[in-house]
């Protein structure tokens, strides 16, 4: 059970909402996109600021491949663009980068300086930025029930160990804590295959707001809203 008024320690977003943003400016998506990098940069600045462990942002799910290739284009540019140009920022709010999903079916450049911000970042020891990329939940799950398959077959482990807690350890970031507060921009009250096995007593908060509007305030009305939930757990309160 935890106690009302915390703040959470690990955050996970569904940015959603870009396209619409635009489309309701009478721009096109890309603006949406590019505005979005905004409030990443500046909802990151903030978390970090309030000493938050962990931050995931689901920035590219394994469905958007769907998209027109003009689009997923723009999209890994400015994702290329970004990790180029927030390095400095990183170190320097000593955040250590790091990302899940399956990291080597995205474009080589794109990967080639992710592992370079990955890398120069390694030994920050503040908040864990996380960025989910060609993220999906169900392939996250499927691919720990391969790997612990393999392991059963070649007799490193024994069908019995496998627990709740090995199997996390079979997970992209095994390390990695449950998100405390999922929230979802653009108002869609669904949560499009991010983290399954993760979110299971994860709070929710979807808020009408698009992603490239959602700035610092808008971060402090989820956190307020956050401290007033009672986290059961299954369990009964006092
Ligand atoms: C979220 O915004 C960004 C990505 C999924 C990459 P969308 O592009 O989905 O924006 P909407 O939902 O169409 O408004
Ligand atoms: C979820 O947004 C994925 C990301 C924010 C990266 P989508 O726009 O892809 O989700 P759906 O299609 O509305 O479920
Ligand atoms: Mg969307």
């Amino acid at each position: 059970m935890t106690e009302k008024g915390h703040l959470p320690s690990h955050i996970a977003i569904i940015m959603d909402g870009n396209g619409r943003w635009a489309k309701h400016r009478g721009f096109a998506r890309f603006r949406g996109h590019r505005e979005g990098a905004e409030s990443v940069r500046e909802i990151t600045r903030e978390c970090a600021k309030k000493h938050l462990k962990q931050l995931t942002l689901y920035a590219f799910s394994q469905e958007n491949w769907k998209r027109p290739q003009r689009e997923i284009k723009l999209l890994m540019k400015l994702l290329k663009d970004f990790l180029i140009k927030e390095r400095k920022e990183i170190n320097d709010n000593n955040i250590r980068m790091t990302a899940i999903g399956r990291i080597s079916e995205l474009p080589e450049d794109v990967q080639r300086e992710l592992a370079i911000t990955m890398e120069g970042s390694k030994n920050n020891t503040g908040m864990v930025l996380c960025l989910a990329l060609n993220y999906g939940g169900r392939t996250e799950i499927v691919d720990a029930a391969r790997e612990i398959a393999k392991n059963v077959r070649n007799g490193k482990i024994s069908l019995e160990e496998i627990t709740e807690d090995t199997f996390k350890k079979y997970l992209y970031m095994s390390n990695m804590s449950d998100p405390d507060l999922l929230i979802r921009t653009g108002g869609d009250m669904r949560v499009s295959n991010f983290l399954l096995w993760e979110i299971s007593y994860t709070e929710i908060w979807v808020t009408p707001v698009c992603w490239p509007d959602f700035r610092k305030a808008h971060l402090e009305e989820a956190l307020k809203e956050y401290t007033r939930r009672e986290r059961r757990f299954g369990g009964l309160r006092e």
